[in-house]
């Protein structure tokens, strides 16, 4: 890098925990930073998945299943006992459940407790332990930068995902701007990711069906799903000096999702 590039881009270094680190946006997140000479604690709850990353350089992984408030705890405390600080964080663990407030056929769904409160404990109170448990060490160090992916659908309605997703998400983008006033004063910054639809694990995992590539493709202005790989700018902006001024925003990432009306018909 020119000497220029490393002064705005630099995260060499840098202590970073990201979750949901085992697949998808997570794991491409925290495969570029430790690439970019971070040290990155990549946490997830799937073992298997873990163990595909473990012989990533710069890539510590850890079990942690961030619906559990302690746990999300322990790991922060342990980073910072073994590395003396933390830089950097992503709350990006996220699961996609349940159905929607009517079903395709018009009927109001029948209300499925269990999987509501699955959805919220990950995507809402996950974010919740992830962002508090950060803010001590950050507030110490007065620095640090927090990242949550939202998501589109926390921005507006949106047909193709449950109605958990975009209660959960629409949470987590107003928790980022009040985390963001909170922390302001210790110049910690708080921001968001909201991506489009992402070619990730997140349907199930596996090969995607065309079809529903195709549906999810054109909900978006150019024309297709993203690759994951087309987060990395963003976040090595938000994981370095590059977005010091940068707090209580949401950035999406979409190809232009947000610019399409979406189809009223699920099942088109
Ligand atoms: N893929 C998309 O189109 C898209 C769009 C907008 C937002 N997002 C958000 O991006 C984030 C990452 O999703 P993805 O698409 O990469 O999905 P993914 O399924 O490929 O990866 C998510 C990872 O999070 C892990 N995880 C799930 N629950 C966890 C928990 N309780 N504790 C720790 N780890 C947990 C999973 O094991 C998995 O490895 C999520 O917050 C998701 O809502 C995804």
């Amino acid at each position: 890098m020119s000497a220029l590039l490393d002064e705005i881009f630099d995260v060499a270094g840098s202590v970073v925990l990201v979750t949901g680190a085992g697949s998808g946006i997570g794991r491409t997140i925290a495969e570029t930073l430790a690439a970019c000479g971070a040290t990155v604690i990549g946490a997830d709850r799937d073992e298997d998945r873990l163990g595909e990353i473990k012989d990533t350089q710069g890539v510590e992984p850890v079990h942690l299943d961030v619906a559990d408030a302690g746990a999300v705890d322990n790991v922060v405390n342990s980073i910072v006992e073994n590395h003396g600080r933390l830089d950097v964080v992503f709350a990006n663990a996220g699961i996609a459940r349940g159905g929607g407030l009517t079903t395709p056929q018009g009927t109001i769904d029948a209300f499925d407790l269990t999987a509501w409160h699955e959805l919220l404990d990950v995507n809402v109170h996950g974010v919740v332990h992830t962002v508090r448990a950060a803010a001590r060490p950050m507030k110490r160090q007065a620095s640090g930068s927090i990242v949550v992916t939202a998501s589109t659908a926390g921005l507006r309605a949106d047909p193709l995902v449950s109605y958990s997703y975009v209660v959960a998400k629409a949470g987590v983008v107003n928790l980022v701007r009040q985390a963001a006033l909170d922390l302001a004063r210790w110049q910690v910054r708080v921001n968001a990711i909201a991506p489009g639809p992402f070619k990730t694990n997140i349907g199930g995992g596996g090969p995607i069906d065309p079809a529903v590539e195709a549906r999810w493709g054109s909900t978006v202005a150019l024309g297709r799903m993203g690759e994951t790989r087309e987060l990395r700018g963003l976040a090595l902006l938000l994981a370095s000096n590059a977005s010091s001024f940068m707090t209580g925003c949401v950035y999406p990432v979409d190809g232009g999702a947000l610019l399409q009306s979406l189809s009223l018909d699920p099942a088109e």
